[in-house]
């Protein structure tokens, strides 16, 4: 668990970039610093791994203070990644993913063994990738590199910095799936910052808005969308509340109320929805394959048939509630 109390930062020459940011960060979840920019959020996180100090309050993991670390322990113990990942140009795929690693002086057989395994993961065939130069790469892959290099020494909890906020709208959206995919396998404790609403509300198992340096709610997904906690977070979500209070409905829900068919589990097909997807990405699911019934997986487990009737009704019940408001 990672403890902000009333954490301040003052710049040299005046800025207060965080303001008695106090905040608790719960073991395993995915917390999202949102808001627009300059609000301070790499600042906030810059602090959790020391590469930016607080100039006043404390900041705990696993209630110890930070402060009385060393701070190049610190922060090789902590995965940290960021937009323009900063791969060594120099430096091939394989070595940019050994770095902490070898800081840690792990042995070079369990090292290629980690680096083969994380290569893998992100779906870049060691065979093909271990040895290649960042240039050889396109955006979306080194943005994997980085995810990768992250979680190289396997630490438990991670920082990450609008990662994947230079990419194409497409390779992006891939790029969210793929690590939420494998965010449910690893059960690390995730800082993740994000401008990007949408993003947030997907990515998030709780959401914490800044504004000019203050946290203005921290609440799941939901809750932020439906009891928007003052008049700055109703302001921030805006036009596109419909929208969002679909995103933040999952297939998991709609399912409670769909029959189950009681046959046995269908063999995990192409096209299954997953309990974490939203009902709009459940309908397009039904758009793409025309079926009237989809089948809905959590990971490999099989938890029924979800049908397009059902959906539609769920769909017609939010915009219900959100409208009436
Ligand atoms: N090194 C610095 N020196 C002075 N001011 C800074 C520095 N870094 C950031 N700031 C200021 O602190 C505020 C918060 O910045 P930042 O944490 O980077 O915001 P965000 O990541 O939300 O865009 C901004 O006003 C920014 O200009
Ligand atoms: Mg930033």
């Amino acid at each position: 668990m990672i403890t902000f109390e009333n954490v301040n930062k003052t710049y040299p020459g005046g800025v207060e970039a965080v303001k008695n940011l106090s905040m608790e960060v719960n073991e395993g979840e995915l917390l999202v610093l949102l808001g627009t920019s300059g609000c301070g959020k790499t600042t906030s996180l810059k602090m959790v791994n020391r590469l930016i100090e607080p100039t006043g309050g404390r900041i705990l993991i696993q209630g110890r203070d930070i402060m009385a670390e060393d701070p190049i322990e610190l922060r090789r113990s902590i995965g940290y990644a960021i937009q323009h990942i900063g791969l060594f140009p120099h430096m091939s795929v394989g070595e940019n993913i050994a770095i902490v690693p070898r800081l840690l002086k792990w042995d070079e057989d369990k090292i290629q063994k980690r680096v083969s395994e994380l290569l893998e993961v992100v779906g870049l065939p060691p065979d093909e990738f271990y040895s290649r130069l960042p240039v050889q790469l396109s955006g979306g892959q080194k943005q994997r590199i980085g995810v990768a290099r992250c979680m190289a020494a396997d630490p438990p909890l991670i920082l990450m910095d609008e990662p994947f906020g230079a990419l194409d709208p497409i390779t992006r959206e891939v790029l969210q799936d793929e690590f939420l995919d494998l965010e449910t396998k690893i059960e690390k404790t995730i800082i993740f910052v994000t401008h990007d609403i949408f993003e947030a509300i997907k990515m998030g198992d709780r959401i914490a808005l800044m504004d000019e340096g203050r946290l203005q709610q921290l609440s799941p997904p939901a809750e932020l969308v439906e009891k928007p906690a003052n008049e700055f977070v109703d302001r921030f979500l805006g036009q596109h509340r419909f929208q969002l209070s679909l995103l933040t409905r999952k297939v998991g829900e709609a399912l409670e109320s769909a029959e189950t068919n009681g046959q046995a589990a269908p063999e995990r097909p192409e096209n299954a929805l997953k309990t974490r997807n939203s009902l709009i990405e459940a309908l397009d699911g039904f758009k793409n394959t025309g079926e009237e019934r989809l089948p809905v997986y959590d990971r490999d487990k099989y938890c029924g048939m979800l049908s397009k009737k059902i959906l539609l009704k769920m769909i017609s019940q939010t915009l219900g509630e959100t409208g009436s408001e």
